[in-house]
């Protein structure tokens, strides 16, 4: 059996991870494999991670697969990073048994219409999954989130259904992918950059941010304890004192 790192206790743990899985083109690049492979190698990362939040007790974790800007990636890398995903779905929709909720957040429209299907019905098909949630945030931005959330709203305005003054910060957060979840308490990026790059903008507003020193597919489980250490250890105010 697998030794696990020894964790905070449960009152301090977070009630949503956010992760931006960076590092696997670099990871790639110093074993002198093509792109594709430290992006596969990320994906078997996030499968553990994701098994491993399940069983810890987090009951949300959102991860960035592909950001609004990757469309300015060589095709073959986007193509790639497509493929991982339809096998991630797959696998998903057999493991129905593990009692996770997939959700995808990001605008569908202009993915591929195979893909969009696979991801329509692993959502319905796993709704009614407790232990955790999981956010797969593809074709994400979160500029653009708030630019959907603001025509959604405008609609609704414009229809004579709301009034412009009625709307308040938890329409707003309504108006989002995220809809009805608690905002992330910690967002970990590893790779050693520091910056949110148009991940969860609105949502993160209060977050804890943990950068660690490590490339996504070498992320492992005491990583991630170890963000969970330094996350418990801030003091969190929201703006009191
Ligand atoms: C950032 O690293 C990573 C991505 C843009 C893609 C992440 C996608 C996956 C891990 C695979 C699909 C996900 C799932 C959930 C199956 P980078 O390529 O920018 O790394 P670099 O900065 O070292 O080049």
């Amino acid at each position: 059996m697998e030794q696990f790192p020894q964790l905070p206790p449960q009152q301090f743990l977070p009630r949503h991870i956010g992760i931006i899985m960076d590092g696997n083109g670099r990871w790639a690049k110093q074993r002198g494999l093509p792109r594709s492979v430290g992006h596969k190698a990320g994906a078997e990362t996030f499968r553990k991670i994701a098994t491993f939040c399940r069983d810890i007790g987090i009951p949300y974790l959102t991860a960035y697969a592909f950001s609004t800007e990757n469309w300015k990636r060589p095709q073959e890398e986007v193509d790639a990073i497509m493929d991982l995903l339809r096998e991630y779905l797959d696998d998903t929709a057999k493991h129905q048994g593990e009692d996770v909720r997939t959700c995808f957040i990001g605008d569908r429209e202009p993915l591929a219409a195979d893909l969009r299907e696979k991801i329509r019905r692993v959502e319905e098909e796993s709704a009614h999954n407790r232990t955790i949630t999981v956010n797969i945030a593809l074709n994400y931005g979160g500029r653009d989130e708030l630019v959907h959330a603001a025509r959604r709203l405008a609609r609704e305005a414009a229809a004579g259904r709301l009034d412009p003054e009625s709307i308040d910060e938890k329409m707003v957060s309504n108006a989002l992918y995220t809809a009805g979840q608690p905002d992330p308490d910690v967002i970990i990026r590893p790779s050693g950059e520091k910056r949110l790059s148009n991940f969860l903008t609105w949502q993160s507003a209060y977050a804890e941010f943990v950068f660690l020193d490590v490339l996504w597919p070498d992320f492992d489980q005491n990583h991630l304890c170890s963000a969970l250490w330094e996350y418990a250890r801030r003091d969190r105010r929201f703006g009191g004192i």
